[in-house]
């Protein structure tokens, strides 16, 4: 049988950004995210007639028919991943497909290697991944493609036609999410719905990923700037192993476990303005750790910066409610009640071009489908 898996990515209010260690990933301060409705990555996986694995990336930009890029792997005994072919139809994606379809494919060689010893047969698998929305610019493909990997692998080992069915046979949304976290960090974090902590250190009893309010506790919408669709050219994963070297970053691990609190506590509140302030200064402490960080990264532009600084001014001028926050890229995310989303629109054209505008909010989580009965 083929499972489908649509993972929707979330927009950190509070940042991962550097941890105590990449493998496994620990971070060095807590996260608060939101994961969102729209933005999503659909995976399908079904059982390989082959002996390889097939991992196919497709892409967004250039749409299904046309970009089809096709790795397979093969896995060796248990001890390694061996590249037998790679497929690419055009030439000026090709680098950054690979660089995804070498993650993806060594991220489920690891799983295969977790669940070794728990299932007999962790067959091969035929794995085909897409997001509805430009990947490696900031808007957390990862996060949705990691975590929408992770259940739909578990789900086509354990033969789980449902989420329920997943969880009776021990894989639950915990498991779920510790596993997918060691794919992307922020993927832990997509695995539930609503408002969702990833808490730092390691080494407690507690989950260390959790949800803390469903969606329905606060309706926030995500309205994405998006200036453009560019592959970003420093990874995250390269920008957290870069973090610990700004003079910055101590003070900022210092004081985030009580930020987390700020947080929590105006969520429960559903204080806008509170969270949106918190907000703001999380998104300017984290870039500028990455600024000052050792060799030093810019993900902003002009254009963005620009926006920024506008959008500050419309608020204090009362144009409307609405508060930003970026993540490792030059796009914008303007986080506002339902009501204040048009305005901000409509203004925000008057004055910026930009490549799409995304509209998105708080939304329940991955979804999983099963389809026929054969491979
Ligand atoms: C800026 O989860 O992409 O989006 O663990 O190396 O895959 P890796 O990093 P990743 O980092 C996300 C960083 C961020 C902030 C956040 O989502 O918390």
């Amino acid at each position: 049988m083929d499972i489908v898996v649509k993972a929707p990515t979330n927009i950190a209010l509070a940042k991962y950004w550097g941890r105590v260690s990449e493998h496994p990933r620990v971070a060095s301060t807590p996260s608060l995210s939101m994961t969102l409705s729209n933005s999503y990555t659909t995976t399908v996986v079904g059982e390989s007639t082959t002996e390889a694995s097939i991992l196919e990336v497709r892409d967004h930009a250039s749409g299904l028919s046309e970009a089809g890029y096709s790795y397979g792997y093969k896995c060796v005994g248990m001890e390694g991943c061996d590249v037998i072919q790679f497929r690419g139809s055009r030439g000026d994606v090709l680098d950054g497909s690979r660089q995804v379809c070498d993650r993806m494919a060594r991220y489920v060689q690891y799983l295969r290697l977790c669940y070794a010893g728990i299932l007999k047969n962790p067959f091969s698998l035929r794995i085909t991944t897409e997001n509805n929305f430009p990947q490696g610019s900031g808007l957390g493909s990862s996060a949705s493609g990691f975590a929408a990997l992770t259940i739909a692998v578990l789900a086509c080992w354990h033969q789980a036609a449902s989420e329920e069915a997943l969880s009776e046979a021990g894989v639950t949304k915990e498991v779920l999410a510790a596993l997918a976290r060691e794919g992307s960090g922020s993927a832990g974090r997509s695995i539930y719905g609503g408002y969702v902590s990833w808490l730092a250190g390691g080494g407690s009893t507690e989950p260390m990923i959790r949800q803390e309010f469903s969606a329905d506790h606060l309706t926030l919408h995500d309205t994405i700037f998006v200036f453009s669709s560019q592959s970003k050219q420093v990874s995250s994963t390269q920008g957290h192993r870069r973090a610990p070297h700004s003079l910055l970053y101590p003070p900022r691990v210092a004081g985030s476990a009580a930020r987390h609190n700020h947080f929590l506590e105006a969520l429960a509140a559903c204080d806008i303005t509170r969270l949106g302030e918190l907000m703001e200064q999380e998104a300017l402490e984290m870039h500028a750790i990455a600024m000052t960080s050792h060799p030093p990264i810019c993900y902003l532009s002009e254009s963005s910066v620009a926006f920024i600084t506008w959008l500050r001014e419309q608020r204090r001028a009362g144009a409307f409610e609405g508060y930003f926050t970026m993540d490792a890229g030059v796009n914008v995310h303007v986080i506002s009640s339902a009501d204040q989303v048009s305005t901000i629109v409509e203004k925000a054209k008057e004055n910026f071009q930009f490549e799409e505008i995304l509209l998105d909010k708080v939304g329940e989580g991955p979804w999983l489908q099963c389809h026929g009965g054969g491979g």
